[in-house]
């Protein structure tokens, strides 16, 4: 008689903490380029002292010194992962410095297959390619191509979002960045849905997300409907001069536990409260201000993996950071990734979690 499997389906997520058994790890290799300079970009890059270089430099590999040193970040992060128990899985070899161009728009090359978190939606048993808001990064979801495959084929569900024309049409004609004291604004239209993955955080059966450089009401819309009535998606309010992915805004890190990015976050929903929620205010980061960021902010050290309810993998340089952690009732495990920051994202970033021993619950 046939033997009916009790194991967790190939991919199983719905939140940021049921014990972590597999995940997608970026790449870092000789074709990990600068991203191209494009329309979105004054809308995304915080540090406009680095605009320049994405300019002049943008489609080029990033210096040698600097891909080295990002690559031994990445490997002792998946050394502590596969320490730890995890299945790692990494994207294949893609050809990035080939041109890209639509009937719309063409660009000098594509950028990396990095981060995984901003590529793939994984929630529940199904993959959901995001509609992602940069050119440049439009045809990255090919990198994990196998990957989907095999997972699919293994059980999984999975679907792109229809992907967008990133025409004149998706972003605001002659766009400035708010300053900090003027009223949020942001660069998408809402002529198609628009999402990046890492938009979005999972919580069960709450996803919350935020608008963003990358994410336009259409695109939680057609998130809200795609996921239909097993899942509600709460569009959260946040203050960010040049937003791009909650992860570093407004993370569930545990059952009652929300981490909250104090300079970011307008109104943590009143459900939070209600269901007793701790809100855990991140101390301000560590990094000193010499050390170089091009794509994002300091506040990438909020941008930490959880293996478990209570292991949490983050930026050894954060010291206070991981001090408020171990008052919170966390383990913090430490792993050096400063040098990985460098070139544009955190531990949550650089992966994508595929399965994690749990099910589908609502936590208020
Ligand atoms: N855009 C955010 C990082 C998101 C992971 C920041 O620069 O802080």
């Amino acid at each position: 008689m046939e033997q009916q499997s009790t194991s967790t389906p190939v991919v199983n997520t719905f939140n940021e903490w049921d014990p972590l058994e597999e995940i997608v790890v970026g790449r870092v290799d000789e074709t990990t380029l600068i991203p191209p300079w494009d329309v979105i970009m004054p809308a995304c890059v915080h540090d406009k002292t680095q605009w320049d270089f994405f300019k002049r430099r943008g489609g080029t590999p990033w210096p040698v010194e600097m891909l080295k040193k990002a690559e031994r970040d990445l490997e002792a992060f998946i050394d502590v992962l596969q320490q730890a128990g995890v299945t790692v899985r990494q994207p294949e070899p893609y050809p990035y410095e080939r041109p890209l161009a639509s009937p719309d728009w063409g660009l000098k090359s594509s950028c990396y297959a990095l981060m995984p978190r901003d590529v793939l939606f994984v929630i529940g048993d199904q993959i959901i390619e995001a509609p992602m808001g940069w050119r440049s990064r439009s045809t990255e979801r090919l990198a994990y191509r196998e990957l989907c495959k095999e997972y699919f084929r293994g059980g999984a569900r999975w679907v792109a979002a229809p992907p967008p024309r990133l025409s004149d049409e998706s972003y605001v004609r002659g766009f400035v960045a708010p300053e900090e004291d003027e009223p949020q604004r942001f660069i998408v239209t809402e002529y198609e849905p628009m999402f990046d993955a890492a938009d979005a955080i999972k919580c069960g059966r709450d996803v919350f997300i935020a608008r963003s450089s990358c994410c336009n009401r259409f695109g939680i819309e057609w998130l809200q409907r795609h996921l239909g009535d097993e899942y509600i998606v709460h569009e959260i309010e946040v203050h960010d001069t040049h937003p791009m992915h909650v992860d570093a805004t407004f993370y569930p890190l545990a059952p009652g536990k929300l981490l909250i990015n104090p300079e970011r976050v307008v109104d943590v929903p009143d459900m939070f409260e209600k269901s007793g929620w701790d809100v855990l205010v991140c101390p301000v980061p560590e990094m000193p201000e010499s050390h170089p960021m091009y794509n994002c902010s300091r506040w990438i050290m909020m941008n930490v993996v959880m293996l478990d309810e209570t292991r949490v993998v983050v930026s050894a340089g954060e010291k206070r950071f991981i001090r408020r952690l171990k008052e919170w009732g966390f383990e913090p495990v430490e792993c050096p990734f400063w040098d990985f920051e460098t070139i544009g994202g955190g531990f949550h970033c650089a992966s994508v979690d595929i399965r994690r021993r749990g099910g589908l619950r609502s936590y208020f």
